[in-house]
């Protein structure tokens, strides 16, 4: 595998599991305010990018590449309200796009089909992932400032169901 393919591969490892941990961190705020539906989306989130994560580390490992795990950050996003969460959630996400896109465009200079194959689910995802954050921000836009809706929008929340990714490797 290319020097810098594998590079960037093996940094994803890294930055899915901090979004796992940004993510708890979210989750950690909404259920000190009292939101447990909140707490429960972001904690099934924090869950899907451990699986992210794990993806990116197995499919090194079954392409016979070294991993190197390294130290996760701590999460730094100030969080003082429920709209500063929400709109970390939509800027972090956008992120980790840049970084999907920045492996495949790696990948693509030296043609690892391979690699770009693999890729294309996150590209997918990163749609989904990115469509979700801006959701939430629009709901907590609408419905954020009434108490008996933000009371029905966290029970809407709290319904969220983890499922597997759909990504077998
Ligand atoms: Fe692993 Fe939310 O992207």
């Amino acid at each position: 595998m290319d020097k810098r393919v594998h590079e960037l591969l093996n940094q994803q490892i890294n930055k899915e599991l901090y979004s796992a941990y940004l993510y708890l961190d979210f989750s950690n705020y909404f259920k000190r305010v009292g939101l447990d539906g909140f707490a429960n989306w972001y904690m099934i989130q924090a869950q899907e990018e451990r699986d992210h994560a794990m993806l990116f580390y197995q499919y090194l490992q079954n392409e016979s590449q070294v991993v190197t795990l390294e130290a996760i950050a701590k999460p730094d996003k100030e969080l003082n309200s429920h709209m500063d969460v929400l709109l970390a959630g939509l800027e972090h996400e956008r992120y980790v796009t840049s970084l999907i896109h920045d492996i495949y465009s790696a990948a693509y200079d030296v043609r690892d089909f391979r690699t770009m194959q693999f890729l294309d689910w996150f590209v997918k995802e990163q749609g989904e992932e990115e469509t979700n954050a801006n959701d939430m921000i629009t709901k907590m836009e609408l419905f954020g400032s009434d108490p008996k809706s933000l009371y029905m929008l966290n029970q809407e929340l709290a319904a969220r169901v983890y499922t597997a990714p759909s990504l077998v490797l």
